[in-house]
């Protein structure tokens, strides 16, 4: 018979192990290791084969039931990033850095749900309810139907979401939450994970809607939002720097959806304005040509974006020259940067190499490469590239550009936007975006030799 074991979890960085220690050995923190308090099964539970369970109730795949009815917020980025609307009885875990606007997206959204008939709950661990309300004044909301409650005794939550029987309830932040029957403090692993799982199997039991607001942290400290995203139906993290007005809220898992969907908003001084046409808002800084920028016509989930990417190339002073990237992955960046050299001789030895996407979006696709590749080259070789100019494609290890999907859809975003070229990997047809001129290359020599009379 298996022995019950005990395990011992780490605040700090969520490790576990089967021993306590006073430091732990994955992250090296000191007093941060307590005890894990099983959900259920205590210390001391028989093992499962001892006792005979229920026979499960088994049924096929084969489904009369309609998809879940969705409730819209009016809110069309947010509908589109839930996988157009809110569906009962799901958990959304909302995360993000301090002050990038979480509470504030979530307030409206509550007013505005409220507002289509959905009985709102908006519960803040953090502020007083009275510095709700002035936010909601200033953001127009204080006729919003929202019930508005301050706490942080999880019991006491779970009571009045018993008794007020709301559809949604917002929980400003899961890391204020605390759950009585584990013993550590508030913001622990421990903690957010029980309060986390109460919240979210009273969601799927009553058929509430239930949105957790996560901070994401700096390592250390306290538990982020990762600890909880097993738990919920859907992820979807607020994005943005500091300094920009764009905020992008983006879905990294929908059980309901399609992942990986954006939502632009702006923030403003009333509040987070919804932006329809992110391509015209992220090239909206843009001057004339100039070395270095170029246009990438992305795709967002289902969405084409065009973002301007910039890149800065210069003699280094150092030994070892810099790497630096903003919005975009410094490993495929190397990656660019290698085969350049490797398949097109051009060396990037003792340059600096800077690249940033503007507005503050985070690329993913590798349908950036060509884009990238093609702005380090405008930097290198100090020649800008005629405007009106698109780019997209991957570039493969061997030097050969390689398609991607959805052409038609970046042509016509383009051609919208007043682009009228666009270089791409050879195979893909404009489609309805027939205005277009098409400059179609197999691999990188080629598009370089083409393009900057070099290589
Ligand atoms: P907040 O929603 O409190 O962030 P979070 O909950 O993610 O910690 O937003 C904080 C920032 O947003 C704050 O620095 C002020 C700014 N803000 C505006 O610019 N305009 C507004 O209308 C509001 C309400 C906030
Ligand atoms: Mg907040």
């Amino acid at each position: 018979m298996a022995k019950a074991t005990t395990t011992f979890t780490c605040n700090a960085c969520g490790a576990s192990s089967t021993k306590w220690s006073g430091r732990c050995d994955a992250c090296g923190d000191w007093n941060t290791i307590t005890e894990d308090t099983p959900l259920s099964a205590g210390p001391g539970a028989k093992s499962i084969g001892a006792k005979r369970g229920n026979a499960l109730h088994i049924t096929d795949l084969s489904t009369e039931e309609a998809p879940p009815p969705r409730t819209l917020s009016g809110m069309t980025e947010l509908d589109r990033v839930l996988g157009g609307g809110l569906v009962p009885a799901s958990a959304i875990l909302v995360g993000g850095d301090p002050g990038i606007g979480k509470s504030t997206l979530l307030l409206q959204a509550a007013a505005r749900f409220a507002q289509n008939g959905v009985k709102t709950l908006y519960v803040t661990g953090e502020e007083a309810s009275a510095q709700v309300r002035m936010r909601a004044q200033r953001l127009g909301l204080n006729d919003a139907p929202v019930q508005l409650a301050a706490a942080t005794a999880l019991r006491d939550i779970l009571t009045t979401m018993e008794t007020e029987k709301p559809q949604l309830v917002i929980i400003d932040s899961i890391q204020t939450m605390w759950a009585d029957t584990v013993d550590s403090a508030p913001g622990s692993v421990s903690q957010v994970r029980a309060a986390a799982h109460e919240l979210t199997s009273f969601a799927k039991r009553k058929g509430v809607s239930v949105v957790l607001v996560g901070h994401v942290t700096k390592e250390g400290q306290i538990a982020g939002p990762r600890v909880v995203e097993h738990m919920v139906d859907t992820v979807l993290y607020f994005e943005g720097e500091r300094g920009h007005q764009f905020r992008i809220l983006r879905s990294v898992k929908n059980r309901f959806g399609p992942a990986d969907e954006i939502g632009v908003f702006e923030m403003t001084g009333a509040g987070l304005a919804e932006v329809a046409n992110p391509s015209a808002l992220f090239l909206s800084g843009r001057g004339a040509p100039s070395p270095g920028s170029v246009v990438f016509a992305g795709i967002e989930g289902t969405r084409p974006v065009l973002v301007e990417m910039q890149a800065l190339v210069a003699p280094s002073p150092h030994a070892q020259a810099r790497r630096a990237v903003v919005g975009w992955d410094s490993a495929r960046l190397a990656m660019v940067l290698a085969v350049l050299e490797a398949r097109c001789g051009i060396p990037f030895t003792g340059l600096d190499v800077y690249l940033n996407v503007a507005g503050g979006l985070k690329i993913s696709e590798p349908a950036a490469d060509l884009a990238v590749a093609a702005a380090l080259l405008s930097a290198r070789e100090d020649a800008a590239l005629p405007a009106e100019t698109v780019i997209f494609g991957e570039i493969s290890l061997s030097g050969a550009l390689r398609p991607v999907g959805q052409t038609e859809n970046r042509l016509k975003e383009a051609q919208k936007l007043g682009f009228t070229t666009a270089l791409s990997p050879s195979g893909g047809k404009p489609g309805g975006a027939a205005g277009m001129t098409l400059n179609q290359f197999s691999d990188l020599t080629g598009f370089v030799g083409d393009i900057f009379g070099a290589g």
